[in-house]
């Protein structure tokens, strides 16, 4: 079976694990200069973080919610656009393929953030274990806090199945891969029935224009292959020169 050009080894992971570690200590580093510095640069940030009732991991966690699910969405439009064939047009597939895998990590990094960063809220109160398992923040929405959790390990896991491609094999690989669909609704449910700003309006738009752009993608994808199915293209004869079969 010739392999689609989208899936091709010319779209390999450009990153390696370590690279990805590496990142990941860039952020904890970049956080533990900002909490030196803080309080000199801006007093009033280090009071909210340490007064009595510190607002200020509310703020964080809420506004990197929103900045882990933008990064989410971004990173399904480009794979999305990769299978449907829309970023042959722009940004080009190559790019698109790296920043698809990019943006998902870096999506990531923020999640964990988001999750972490709301131990220091001392009204929602959690414990570092209530942040880890599932569904037992008993005090506060378990359920819908509980579908970001799911959503969080999936993610973690979609990510880490880049790595071990060649191990798994390509169909697996992509089982895996397609567990992202579930992830971003696991995620775009949690933000909605936990989050304190969901019955904003800016925020009902933004969760409508989400889920609404990615099903018009969707919808594209599976015309696409409907097409392909219909209408199969003739193979460009390869540029690899055949050895004579004699
Ligand atoms: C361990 C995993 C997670 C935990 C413990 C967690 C926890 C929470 C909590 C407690 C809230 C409510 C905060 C509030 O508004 O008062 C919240 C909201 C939210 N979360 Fe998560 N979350 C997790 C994973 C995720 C993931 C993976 C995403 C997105 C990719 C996400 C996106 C959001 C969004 C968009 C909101 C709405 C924020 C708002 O309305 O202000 N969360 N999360």
């Amino acid at each position: 079976m010739t392999v689609p050009p989208s899936h091709s080894n010319e779209f390999e992971s450009s990153l390696n694990i370590q690279t990805f570690l590496l990142f990941m200590v860039a952020i904890a580093v970049g956080l533990l200069v900002a909490l030196v510095l803080l309080p000199s640069w801006m007093p009033n940030l280090a009071f909210s973080l340490g007064g009595q009732e510190p607002k200020a991991f509310w703020y964080l966690s809420r506004a990197t919610a929103f900045v882990s699910l933008t990064l989410l969405w971004v990173s399904m439009a480009l794979g999305l656009g990769i299978s449907n064939k829309m970023a042959r047009v722009w940004p080009g597939a190559p790019a698109a393929f790296a920043l698809h895998e990019y943006v998902s990590l870096l999506g990531l990094a923020f999640a964990l953030f988001h999750a972490v960063i709301i131990l220091g809220d001392k009204y929602i109160n959690f414990t570092l274990a209530q942040i880890l398992i599932p569904f037992s923040t008993l005090d506060y929405k378990p359920f819908w806090v509980g579908l970001g959790q799911v959503g969080i390990y999936t993610w973690a896991l979609v990510a880490l199945s880049f790595y071990v491609r060649s191990t798994i094999g390509q169909k697996t690989w992509r089982l895996f891969h397609y567990l992202s669909f579930g992830m971003y609704f696991l995620a775009l449910f949690h933000g909605l029935f936990s989050g304190t700003d969901s019955s904003a309006g800016w925020a009902q738009q933004y969760y409508w224009f989400s889920g609404a752009s990615l099903l018009f993608l969707f919808f594209v994808r599976i015309l696409t292959a409907l097409f392909d199915v219909l209408f199969p293209q003739k193979k460009r004869p390869s540029t690899v020169a055949r050895p004579s079969q004699g």
